[in-house]
This record gives structure tokens, C-alpha cells and sequence, in this order.
């Protein structure tokens, strides 16, 4: 079965648009997103509506829970810039989309084969940029998670693509570099950790909207870095009134 994975949608619709195109092109089966739908971009209820409407089967991210904290009456763990596309996001959304979003799980064992996870298989708010990083997380995949499906899981949050590996024999974590159109081969024994970098605001330096190919009958993983229309998704967030920052850092992939 061949699965499309992807993250931090962050409600931009023209990111979101072109990952969903690709992965029709892939053949992918299902599609499934390790969280934060919203947040940052203009078209909250366009892309929760576009994913809803295509069962994309997903997770709560940080912007999802920011929600949540908002009702509440709790102070999200934000930034400034964040926290007004935050309330933005929040006066925004349709009740309907609102209520979906609040009812995702935290994370998600996708038919035993393997997990989705927003920040890490250990803490849905941690950042993993590092293989020092992804070796704690590796040890809360392995051995506080579920076989079979704790051999492998897909995270997000950090915005940047990246594939980590982990040897249980030696406890050796290994990262390797991605470009667009890398195929890992997963091989028993091991376990691995792939960041599908995100839809909406990519960090790792280009204007791309990424996303992953899991297929689960030859066992493979394979990135895809695409092109989108960043002028269009731009000129939403300034029409909007969001801070122009969160434009500017489109363009530059940070
Ligand atoms: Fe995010």
C-alpha cells in the first residue's frame, strides 16, 4: 500500500494543493498529515475543508492545541508572530472545522505498520534537529511504543525534511541528508524516523512544499520537494492583514 505523508499544512492552500496533486500522481491510497493544519497562512477553513473532503487521516499539532488553549483560557506557548496568526486562525474558522480539529488524537499507530507523531515519538511540543536529538526520541519509539509499528514513524513540527535511523544493537543513531527524489529502503532490524518537512512553510531554505511516499509492500520511503505558487499565498496573508513577516519568510524558505 502506498501512503502520502505530510505535515504542517498551516493553512496554505496553494502548498497543500500541490503535495495533493503529487501524491495522486504517486498512486498513494491514503493520505495522512502529522498535524498542524492551521496556523501562520490565510486559508484556515479552505485547507481543513480540502483535507476533510479527501480523508486525510491526521493528528493535533501545536496550532491545533494553541486552539485548545484559547478555549480553555490558557496562554499558548507561542511567539508573538504566531500567536496573532493564532487568534487570526481562531476568529476565522467555521465552528464545524473548529470542533473537527480539537477531536484529532495526539498521535496515530497507522494500521500496525507504523506511527505519525507531530514533535517527537516522545513529547508532541519537541523539536528534533539533530541525530543527539533523534536519539532520545528513538528510545521512547522503541521501547515505550507498540510492535510492529514502532519500527518506523513520520514526525513534522520542525518544518525541514530529514531521515533518521536508528540501530538497536549499538544504540547508533544515523542522519542522511534529503533532496527531492530520495528512496530509503527500510531493512529489519532498524528503526526510522522521517521528517516530512511541511506543506506551508517550508524552513529548509527554497520555497517548497514537501512531502513522503511510505510504500508498505516494497518497504521504501521517497521525498518529494515541489514547486508552488508562493506569490499567490503571499498576497492571501497580506490581504488578510497577517503580520508580513510570515509572507517574507515564504519566500525565503526560513
Ligand atoms: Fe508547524
Amino acid at each position: 500500500m502506498r501512503f502520502a505523508v505530510f505535515s504542517d499544512i498551516h493553512s496554505n492552500l496553494e502548498g497543500l494543493q500541490v503535495v495533493l496533486d503529487e501524491a495522486e500522481r504517486l498512486g498513494a491510497e491514503a493520505l495522512l498529515c502529522c498535524g498542524d493544519i492551521v496556523g501562520y497562512n490565510a486559508d484556515p477553513n479552505a485547507c481543513v475543508e480540502l483535507v476533510r473532503s479527501k480523508g486525510v487521516r491526521c493528528i493535533q499539532g501545536n496550532h491545533e492545541r494553541g486552539l485548545r488553549d484559547l478555549d480553555g483560557g490558557l496562554e499558548p506557548n507561542m511567539n508573538p508572530v504566531a500567536m496573532e496568526a493564532l487568534l487570526f486562525t481562531s476568529e476565522t474558522l467555521s465552528s464545524d472545522n473548529r470542533d473537527w480539529l480539537l477531536s484529532l488524537p495526539e498521535e496515530l499507530a497507522v494500521e500496525d505498520s507504523f506511527y505519525l507523531f507531530h514533535g517527537s515519538p516522545a513529547d508532541p511540543d519537541e523539536y528534533i534537529f539533530d541525530p543527539f536529538e533523534a536519539a532520545y526520541a528513538f528510545k521512547s519509539l522503541a521501547f515505550e511504543h507498540a510492535l510492529p509499528a514502532n519500527l518506523l514513524c513520520f514526525i513534522g513540527h520542525t518544518h525541514v525534511c530529514a531521515a533518521y535511523v536508528f540501530d538497536p544493537e549499538n544504540h547508533r543513531v544515523g542522519e542522511k541528508a534529503v533532496v527531492s527524489g530520495d528512496r530509503f529502503s527500510i531493512k529489519p532490524g532498524a528503526h526510522y524516523m522521517f521528517n516530512s518537512g511541511s506543506c506551508g512553510q517550508y524552513r529548509g531554505g527554497l520555497p517548497l512544499a514537501t512531502m513522503c511516499i511510505m510504500d508498505t509492500t516494497g518497504m521504501t520511503v521517497e521525498f518529494r520537494l515541489l514547486r508552488y505558487d508562493v506569490a499567490v499565498t503571499q498576497a492571501k496573508i497580506i490581504a488578510a492583514g497577517l503580520p508580513p513577516f510570515l509572507a517574507q519568510r515564504l519566500a525565503m524558505g526560513q
